[in-house]
């Protein structure tokens, strides 16, 4: 079929202009100075100060938990740089050199965003059975120490062009500190919706942030539950939080957030579909990776208990890394002493993403968040992707703070 277009002069001219386009922006690049442009662009400081590349924070007071495990870690900006605002929901990426290893781990602001703007940021810290970072946090940081972290990052918060009015939070242990933020955000008037949370924690005394939560409770927007595991006490919710408890306290239209360890995502699992919530109004907070990949039905059994070289390829840099099948490949790289880019260890960010040159891989279908484009020209997140052979990876640089 063909179509007749009629183009008149004014169109003629126009298109004439259009293609002589190049022409002229050749033209004036050749005739302009090879000069640095220095010119200011509000827009472009504004994105400088919401997205820094890090930001260099100084511990300034530590606020001790006992019977919860954690700490609060209190931050200021060490080099009077403001620090970048955030979505109450959102976490920081603390890049941390633990013995020979550089190493990254997200964790959720606690305090409320209008604390930014005054300077001042806060992290709540959970001691982590067979963690890592968290226990090296809890027992050696102290006051004055210099750490640096990323911007804020992440989805978790409300979004009103999204969510209904209502939001619904399911939290367990330290998984409460982006739902504090939330609150305390609606308390000073930066953030507008009813906030249900639901608390599970293991007995009374082990409830973190249990005082400033009933005062929170205050603000007729801001309803707390606690549901005890192994205590039962009047005033409180008794077992896990499971569907039934969900459909008790929730409001008709609502969305729902969920923030704790990995047992409380696989219980919450079965009762999610209980639920029957549109897909847009269920969010995870950071899942972080399986602990026990050997016990998905689909890692191969052949697998289990090898271990491999990965060869990695960063710039001109090559480094041959011991690989256990059974551990995340930026695990491995980061016992290596290699600086990799990582930001959420949860396969959602991509800021890890990298090139499989040669190898076979795993890659959990729970963390799969590729897009299809990475996912058919072999480019991998490698915090939630384990090795199956030796491999070959180009992994990018990374911006080290110092
Ligand atoms: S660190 Fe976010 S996808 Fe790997």
């Amino acid at each position: 079929m063909s179509v007749n277009v009629k183009v008149g002069l004014i169109g003629a001219f126009d298109m004439l202009k259009f293609k002589n386009m190049s022409k002229v922006r050749e033209k004036a690049i050749q005739a302009a100075p090879a000069n640095e442009i220095t010119a200011d662009y509000a827009v472009n400081n504004n994105a400088k100060a919401l997205h820094p590349d890090y930001q260099k924070l100084v511990i300034s007071r530590i606020v001790d938990h006992p019977a919860a495990g954690a700490k609060t870690f209190v931050f200021e900006s060490a080099d009077e740089k403001p620090l970048a605002y955030f979505r109450a929901g959102q976490y920081l990426s603390l890049k941390l050199k633990i013995a020979e290893s550089a190493v990254s781990r997200p964790y959720s602001i606690s305090s409320a965003p209008k604390d930014a703007l005054a300077g001042r940021y806060e992290l709540t810290v959970r001691t982590n059975p067979g963690g890592f970072a968290a226990d090296v946090l809890l027992s050696e940081a102290k006051a004055g120490d210099i750490v640096y972290a990323s911007a804020p990052q992440g989805n978790f918060y409300y979004e009103e062009l999204r969510d209904p009015k209502n939001i619904v939070a399911l939290a367990g242990g330290s998984g409460i500190t982006p739902f504090l933020s939330m609150a305390r955000a609606i308390a000073d008037g930066t953030e507008d919706f009813n906030l249900t949370i639901l608390f599970g924690s293991r007995t009374e005394e082990q409830i973190l942030f249990r005082g400033e939560l009933a005062e929170l409770t205050r603000n007729d927007k801001i309803n707390v539950v606690h549901v005890l595991s192994d205590e039962e006490k009047p005033g409180y919710e008794h077992g896990f939080i499971t569907a039934e408890l969900v459909k008790k306290y929730a409001p008709e239209e609502y969305s729902l957030f969920i923030c704790g360890p990995e047992a409380m995502y696989r219980f919450l699992e079965g009762e999610l579909d209980k639920l029957a919530l549109p897909r847009k109004n269920v969010r995870r907070e950071l899942m972080g990776v399986t602990k026990n990949v050997a016990a998905d039905p689909a890692f191969p059994e052949s697998a289990r208990g090898a271990s491999f070289t990965v060869t990695v390829r960063q710039g001109p840099r090559e480094t041959a890394v011991a690989a256990s099948a059974e551990e995340p490949i930026l695990v491995a790289l980061e016992r290596a002493g290699l600086t990799v880019p990582s930001r959420c260890r949860s396969g959602e960010c991509g800021w890890c993403r990298s090139k499989v040159v040669s190898g076979e891989y795993y890659a959990p279908a729970a963390h799969e968040n590729r897009r299809y484009a990475d996912r058919t020209t072999g480019n991998i997140h490698p915090c939630v992707t384990f090795p199956l052979s030796d491999m070959v990876l180009e992994v990018p640089g990374e911006y080290t703070g110092e």
